[in-house]
């Protein structure tokens, strides 16, 4: 691993929630687990008026919350809370960043920064090129003495114009390799295992591909609803702030070729390739391949939960989708007609992200199934969260007479390896860009790439106005169509529980 150099991370948003739960936090952990370099500071930014004790006396609740180490020694939070900073500026008025310039220099002298920075962007959108600018003013981005980087959440972009401008404009300040972008679903250790699955074993790789494998599923279900977020979320949708980003980036690690090794531009390159290869939408592909649902009012076991449309922010007569699944195929050498199937949606039975394989049939059908199972073909489900391990569901002998097949479960949970520190996927990705590595941010053409593939969906579904929106009771499994996505009369999307071995068509809220 590369050595953590002296550096501050100056956070944009400050705040604000992200800043509050994750980053925080985030950085607290790095610090109990020693990963922090001797010179460290952190430097809030926002415009709340609040002084260094404050702020300090904030992010102390968000540690005391959300940490992984909430219940270290208070000393030892005290400590690593002496290094919070606090600035409060207009960050819309270019005059003002001088101060932050004079309050860098100062903790430069102070704690031997060596001039590295980590600019964090933890702002609403519409400040993702200013603060670029103005910090550009100030000579903040040059790296004549230190290392300057940028790191930017999401939505990169509303669509794939403004995400080629908003590129464009970030290029204008920042050098592509100072710009980080951030997915967290790449922090999370679990979606990182999907690669050394793949590749670490000799067993997986030969039946990796359209020979063996007949369809794909990745899902992330919910249970929340938008709660708070109604705001942002109704200007956004499933598509947009699920798909575009997370699920395409899952999709990729599961699709890509082995790099030739394991740098971030052997990796990035691989998985920039799956994301050319995957097939425009053709008009008809539209109607047929794709779906949105919004989530309508419903009680569930006496407990009753709003409709979309009734959440505080959204329009009464919104048509943005709380739910989305596709059909997408990857036109390459390995996938050729495999057909990967994607959803996600909030207000589902249950939380779940996960990546099911199908694998084909054995070519004969020699045995009955047991019971009403209809089939039981192979399948490894990769459980991303909750509950985090593998499962691989093969048909085993049912024991007495005969020969009947029972599907079974062989499964490995993550928490079995409790001896291994998991970090959070926020802590993992605020270190990597400490340490310069960028294999886990997105580069620009994948943003790009991404965009380009979503953009007719976006297209069709704000000025078609035949394109259905279909309602789905808050608590179900989205709009009943979504089954006829999948081809094939006796598959069905696996219905999974909170619990990984257990799957089922009822789960609970
Ligand atoms: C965020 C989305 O990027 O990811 C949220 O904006 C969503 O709407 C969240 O809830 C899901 O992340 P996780 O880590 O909880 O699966």
């Amino acid at each position: 691993m590369n050595k953590t150099d002296n550096q501050a991370l100056v956070i944009f948003g400050a705040s604000g929630d992200l800043t509050y739960r994750k980053l925080i936090p985030a950085v607290f952990d790095l610090f109990m687990n020693q990963s922090l370099p001797e010179g460290y500071v952190v430097l809030g930014i926002s415009r709340s008026p609040f002084t260094d004790k404050q702020f300090r006396k904030k992010m102390k609740e968000g540690i005391l919350h959300f940490a992984h180490y909430r219940n270290a020694e208070m000393e030892q939070v005290d400590i690593f809370l002496s290094r919070l900073y606090y600035l409060s500026i207009d960050t819309g008025k270019g005059e003002e960043y001088k101060e932050v310039k004079e309050k860098l220099n100062m903790l430069n002298r102070q704690y031997n920064l060596r001039h590295n920075y980590i600019f964090y962007l933890s702002t609403p959108p519409t400040l993702y090129t200013i603060i670029p600018k103005y910090l550009y003013g100030q000579g903040l981005t040059l790296q004549q003495k230190g290392f300057r980087r940028i790191i930017i959440e999401k939505p990169f972009g509303h669509d794939l114009a403004s995400a080629i401008n908003l590129n464009d404009e970030l290029l204008e300040f920042f050098e592509e390799d100072q710009i980080y972008r951030i997915d967290h679903y790449l922090g999370k250790e679990t979606v990182q295992n999907l690669m050394v699955t793949r590749f670490a074993n000799g067993i997986y790789e030969p039946l990796w591909n359209r020979n063996y494998i007949q369809h794909v599923e990745i899902t992330a279900a919910e249970s929340l609803g938008v709660e708070e977020r109604g705001g942002y979320y109704d200007h956004s949708g499933a598509l947009r702030d699920m798909i575009q980003n997370h699920l395409l980036q899952v999709l990729s690690l599961i699709a890509m070729e082995p790099p030739a090794k394991i740098t971030p531009e052997d990796i990035r390159f691989e998985k920039l390739k799956v994301f050319r290869s995957l097939r425009p939408f053709s008009r008809e592909d539209l109607k047929m391949n794709v779906i949105r649902g919004q989530y309508t009012e419903a009680t569930v076991r006496g407990k009753h939960y709003k409709g979309y449309r009734e959440e505080k922010n959204v329009g009464g007569s919104s048509r943005t989708e709380t739910y989305a699944a596709m059909k997408i195929f990857v036109d390459n050498w390995r996938w050729q007609g495999v057909p990967f199937y994607i959803r996600s949606g909030k207000r589902l039975p249950t939380s779940v992200t996960e990546v099911v394989i199908h694998f084909r049939p054995s070519p004969q059908k020699l045995f009955k199934s047991s019971g009403n199972e209809p089939h039981a073909d192979n399948q490894l489900i990769l459980r991303i969260q909750p509950d985090e391990g593998i499962l691989l569901k093969t048909g085993m002998k049912v024991p007495g007479r005969g020969f009947e097949v029972k599907s079974v479960n062989m499964d490995f949970h993550y928490s079995e390896l409790n001896d291994h520190y998991i970090p959070s996927a926020y802590e993992r990705l605020i270190l990597d860009c400490m340490t310069g590595d960028n294999t886990l941010y997105m580069s620009s053409e994948a943003a790009k790439e991404t965009w380009r593939f979503v953009q007719p969906v976006l297209d069709y579904w704000e000025n078609d106005e035949d394109a259905p929106l279909h309602g789905y009771p808050a608590g179900s499994w989205g709009p009943d169509v979504a089954d006829d996505l999948i081809e094939g009369k006796e598959n069905t999307w696996r219905y999974p529980c909170k619990n990984l071995a257990e799957d089922g068509v009822y789960c609970e809220l």
